[in-house]
């Protein structure tokens, strides 16, 4: 398992670029499987969720090439209809492949994901739109079995809205049989790339980017190329090792439409941004940082994807300042490693109460998950000393080799390969 070696307080400078979003990626590639033919996903960034999604995708049948950053899938033999425990334990977006699978051939066999690292994270939702849509759901030896003749439209609700719910619905609904309305649908910017990708297939979809989806089923749909859109929580992380190392730097390619929860409490921290459609540029040199909460939410509030790496930065803010997770409220793995690093935390229920420090120190921390080593690997930014930050395998799912980003930006961190655990 390899590690990260960092030796804190460097001001970073320079210009970055984000990779395409891995959220977006892991809802395109499984939305292939609804036609039969080649479809160019291009921007797709190199992760090793992506490529776990790829060894899910192939052992289908479907045939890829994948460089510069365009994926090529060929779905034109598929030959299996199962997600076997084997990648579903390894990412859970997996279940992706349900909802096309049943739509197109009738038939999907998918491993029941398992609890999170860092708590439950049910599917319910999704069998209750699959059903809905006529299909028969049963269980077998940890496998969620769905079957159809022909998926037939209705209207779904959701109590909540959800990312997976809503992607899984609305690649079965395009198949379906007549009209689908998804009622709290989703609204965050991967499910607008995937709209956007089921209508070049030829699906039929209003209401993008809203909570009430509509679909007209149509009998067929044909390949497609698409743009990836840009990872809006990598963007939101590289700001955010701007902003505490007292840095300026500027993010390229990210979309400031889908950063604006994270732009604004950015700003009322004290950063100064400048922003136009290619850049934005964050200067949080001499400043004092103001603690600020905040509260996630649901797409266009502030990202639980971002919420452990807004923790590393409250820690050095002058005051103290509270972070509620609303969407996971047990997502904190990360606190007692913060704690590591010398910030001061005190949990209550889903809320973080961050006492300002005046500065991090160096220690051995260990990753527990994607978004927590994030948060570890910036707070080790502005830690006086060596941090070390172990098992990085949980990084490299969602940024692509962050580490040469990072010192790009001048920061000082080094991959340790096969190191301990
Ligand atoms: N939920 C249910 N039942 C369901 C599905 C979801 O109760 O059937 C609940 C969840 O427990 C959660 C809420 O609904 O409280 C929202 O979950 P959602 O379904 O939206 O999450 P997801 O689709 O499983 C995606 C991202 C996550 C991100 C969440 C929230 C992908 C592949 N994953 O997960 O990304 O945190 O949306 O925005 O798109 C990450 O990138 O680090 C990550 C975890």
């Amino acid at each position: 398992m390899d590690k990260f070696i960092i030796h804190g307080g460097k001001k970073l400078k320079g210009t970055v670029q984000v990779s395409g979003a891995k959220n977006a990626s892991l809802a395109l590639m499984p939305a292939a499987l609804l036609n039969s033919g080649r479809n160019k996903l291009y921007n797709t960034p190199e992760l090793n969720d992506v490529y776990t999604m790829l060894k899910l995708l192939s052992q289908m049948g479907v045939k890829f090439s994948f460089s510069n950053h365009i994926l090529e899938l060929n779905t034109t033999e598929i030959n299996s209809f199962e997600a076997p425990y084997e990648h579903v334990k390894k990412m859970r977006a997996s279940i992706y492949v349900l909802g096309p699978l049943v739509a197109r051939y009738g038939y999907a066999k998918v491993s029941m994901p398992g609890g999170c690292a860092w708590g439950p994270r049910p599917v319910n939702l999704h069998l209750m739109a699959m059903e809905k849509l006529g299909a028969e759901i049963t269980f077998e030896q940890g496998y969620i079995i769905a079957s159809a003749n022909k998926l037939k439209g209705n209207y779904i609700n959701f109590d909540i809205p959800s990312v997976g719910a809503t992607g899984n619905t609305l690649m079965a609904a395009v198949l379906a049989k007549g009209n689908t309305i998804i009622n709290n649908a989703a609204c965050e910017p991967e499910i607008t790339n995937l709209c956007n990708f089921l209508i070049k297939m030829g699906a039929k979809i209003e209401g993008v980017g809203t909570s009430i989806i509509e679909v007209e089923g149509v009998d067929e749909l044909h390949p497609a190329d698409i743009e990836t859109i840009p990872d809006r929580i990598e963007a939101g992380t590289l700001l955010i090792a701007g902003a505490i190392t007292r840095s300026n730097i500027k993010v390229i390619g990210g979309i400031t439409n889908h950063l604006h929860s994270i732009l604004s409490k950015l700003e009322d921290s004290g950063c100064k941004l400048f922003y136009n459609k290619e850049s934005i540029e964050i200067n949080s040199e001499n400043i004092e940082i103001k603690p600020i909460d905040v509260t996630t939410a649901v797409f266009p509030g502030f990202p639980t994807d971002m919420q452990a790496q807004w923790m590393a930065y409250m820690s050095l803010a002058v005051g103290t300042s509270n972070v509620t997770d609303t969407i996971y409220k047990d997502r904190f793995n990360h606190v007692p490693e913060l704690v590591r690093l010398g910030v001061d935390i005190v949990m209550n229920e889903n809320t973080a109460r961050i006492v300002g420090v005046e500065k991090l120190k160096g220690a051995k921390v260990m990753s527990t998950d994607l978004r927590a080593s994030a948060s570890l690997v910036l707070a080790g930014l502005a830690a006086e000393g060596v941090t070390e930050v172990l098992r990085v395998y949980h990084i490299d799912r969602g940024y692509q080799r962050i580490e040469e980003k990072l010192k790009e930006l001048g920061a000082d961190i080094e991959r340790v390969e096969g190191s301990e655990y």
